[in-house]
């Protein structure tokens, strides 16, 4: 059980991201052409990586998280010889400094945490590699404690927003691309500084369409190297609701009220964060 965790900087990981592997990264070469996706779990990781795929078409590789493996990983994305699009669980001050140095382009998607923790519960649950969760209760005092793997929500997004106003960093809110995905499609080409027409756009969208992505999951094989998640190989436990507002469904009134009263306090001075919750 508690084998398959292991902390590194007080944050838990799963053994699927070795020690060495961590320590290895801060010293990671970067390039001026990689892309980031940067999302604390759950938030909507796999559907960025889809759209930006097809932003660029073929000519670039979608790696799996660069703080999953071992220590091998370093070389195998060293040897990566076209652009590369890296996602990571990482809060900032765990990433890799020469992404800072060279300006990397970053995207950072944000979902309500409440849903962020329902979907997350759903994971554990059905995922051999994390921790045996007796219930729902039990897994929101974990979440609130930040004792889940990737650790707080609260602080991996604090992390990143201290550098929402950096111009090679987007932040994107799950709860938005429900709501006009086109419009956001439009906003990352356009950050990408990808030419694309509103009809690309509109195959794009339909591509990435939940009930699109879930029954091409279900019709390809399990491949390892196919998952942007480093929690997991198998692609089919992504897939399970794609919904705003799943919260209701879960939180009783007395978790809610908890958990507003913990958000408040961490998220006081937090004005990106205001938005995610109160509006969904
Ligand atoms: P649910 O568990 O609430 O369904 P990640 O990719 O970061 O692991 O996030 C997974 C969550 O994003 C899951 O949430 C999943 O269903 C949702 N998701 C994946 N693809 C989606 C899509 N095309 N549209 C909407 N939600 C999607």
């Amino acid at each position: 059980q508690t084998a398959l965790i292991h902390r590194f900087n007080g944050i838990p990981f799963t053994t699927r991201s070795s020690p060495d592997l961590l320590k290895s990264l801060d010293a990671f070469d970067a390039r001026e052409d990689d892309i980031l996706l940067v999302s604390y779990p759950k938030s909507g990781t796999h559907w960025l990586a889809q759209i930006i795929m097809q932003i660029y078409t073929p000519k670039v590789t979608l790696t799996s998280p660069i703080e999953f493996g071992d220590i091998s990983r370093v070389e195998e994305l060293n040897n990566l010889s076209s652009k590369r699009i890296i996602p990571t669980h990482l809060d900032y001050n765990m990433l890799p400094s020469n992404f800072k140095v060279k300006q990397c382009k970053a995207f950072y998607i944000i979902r309500n945490p409440k849903d962020t923790a329902v979907s997350m519960y759903h994971y554990y649950r059905d995922n051999p590699n994390l921790p045996t969760i007796d219930s729902w209760t039990v897994f929101l005092e974990l979440f609130l404690r930040g004792d889940v793997v990737c650790g707080s929500w609260f602080d991996h997004f604090l992390s990143w927003e201290e550098h929402k106003n950096d111009r090679n960093i987007l932040f994107l809110f799950y709860e938005d691309m429900k709501k006009d995905l086109p419009k956001v499609v439009k906003k990352m080409s356009v950050f990408l500084g990808v030419n694309i027409s509103d009809s690309e756009i509109k195959e794009i969208c339909e591509k990435s369409s939940f009930t699109e992505m879930k029954s091409n999951v279900e019709k390809e094989n399990s491949d390892p190297n196919h998952t942007v998640c480093a929690l997991t190989s198998n692609r089919k436990l992504i897939f399970r609701k794609g919904a705003v507002g799943d919260w209701k469904n879960h939180f009783t009134p007395k978790e809610n009220k908890m958990f507003e009263e913990m958000f408040n306090k961490k998220m006081k001075l937090s004005e990106l964060a205001k938005q995610i919750i109160y509006e969904c």
